[in-house]
């Protein structure tokens, strides 16, 4: 059975930038407490025309090109984003048409945050059950559309942005060593966007209460991310026979500083060995970690033979972790 490897990264965020001093203006907050709490200082906000799909393009285009590959390379396209461009088709159509990929399955994946890091599980077992030579996974999210710019509790928080891997397998020891995935739909309702479904479908109600709009009880929610992270990311460290020590890097999905650094505390790791870059963007959902992944590769970051692990956690709830040897 070969091994699973990340021959390609590319990431596209879009060029409007939104600072905190801009948030100031819209709701009753402050620099100061947006970056004590979060970590943050702006966030990329999406052009009017430009939707998930459109992110996720101007990515898999750079991670293409890096890995100089064509598009006909590509058999299966895979696209993480829980702000599609619409129900259906899926945006994981919509790229693979604009690529130009013929002959090669292509869908949407939804686990919120944590979706780049269920990609690259689901991926990883194509690749080595060699039911497909060559996979684009793209994380990409638009989610200024679906943010209240009234409501202060989440508003700061979010950005657009999208960042694309391409898959396949290698004889070699090394790539995606392992992955965990877990979920617990009973806390569900710690992160949602409600409207729209066939729940509480579009509505003149709906649209008055709001319901289009992510909710999110953010401090229950940031307390189970702590203490999941931290033990998943001991777990899978511990199941594949490693030390902390031997990590070279940590990616953590960025949705808030003080939840990365507990992180990296329970692994004690260096701050050097943790890549941060949420003050730039935000919180981009499952954009945030293959943007991260290819900002870590381009600044020398990550180097040949070297243990990366990324992990995730969001709406569902849901969390993943992946170990690579690069
Ligand atoms: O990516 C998916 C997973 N998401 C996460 O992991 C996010 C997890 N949660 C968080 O990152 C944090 O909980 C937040 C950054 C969202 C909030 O930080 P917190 O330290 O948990 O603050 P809090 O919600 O307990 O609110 C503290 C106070 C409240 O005021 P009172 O009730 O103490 O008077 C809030 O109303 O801060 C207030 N507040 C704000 N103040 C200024 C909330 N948002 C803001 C704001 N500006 N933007």
């Amino acid at each position: 059975m070969p091994s699973a490897r990340i021959v390609g990264t590319g990431a596209y965020v879009p060029e409007r930038l939104l600072t905190n001093a801009d948030l100031e203006k819209l709701v009753d907050t402050s620099d100061e407490w947006i970056v004590e709490r979060t970590g943050i200082k702006e966030r990329r906000i999406a052009g009017a025309s430009q939707a998930s799909s459109d992110l996720a393009y101007a990515a898999a285009q750079k991670a293409l090109k890096q890995a100089h590959l064509k598009p006909k390379d590509i058999d299966l396209v895979i696209v993480a984003t829980c702000t599609p461009d619409m129900a259906f088709p899926s945006t994981a159509c919509f790229l693979q048409d604009r690529l130009g990929i013929k002959r090669a399955g292509a869908f949407d994946i939804n686990a919120a945050c944590s979706g780049f890091v269920y990609g690259l599980h689901l991926a990883s077992s194509l690749i080595r059950t060699e039911a497909h030579k060559r996979i684009l996974l793209v994380g990409a999210e638009v989610l200024s559309r679906v943010t209240d710019w009234q409501d202060r509790t989440t508003c700061v928080l979010f950005g657009d942005g999208a960042g694309a891997v391409i898959i396949e397998g290698t004889k070699e020891k090394r790539g995606i060593i392992s992955t965990h995935i877990q979920a617990d739909g009973g806390l569900g309702e710690l992160i949602m966007l409600p409207g729209g479904g066939t729940r509480t479908p579009c509505s003149k109600e709906m649209l008055i209460k709001k319901l289009q709009y992510i909710k999110m009880k953010g401090n229950e929610t940031f307390k189970v991310a702590v203490r999941t992270l931290e033990e998943l990311a001991a777990r899978t460290i511990e199941d594949s026979g490693l030390d902390p020590s031997q990590l070279s890097l940590l990616i953590p999905h960025q949705a808030n500083l003080r939840i990365i650094q507990a992180t990296a505390k329970r692994l004690n790791l260096p701050e050097e060995k943790v890549f941060v870059n949420i003050e730039k963007y935000g919180n981009t959902s499952a954009a945030s970690i293959p943007i991260a992944l290819d900002e870590a590769l381009h600044a020398g970051r990550v180097k040949d033979g070297e243990y990366v692990l990324l992990e995730a956690f969001g709406g569902g709830l849901t969390w993943a972790s992946a170990l690579l040897k690069w």
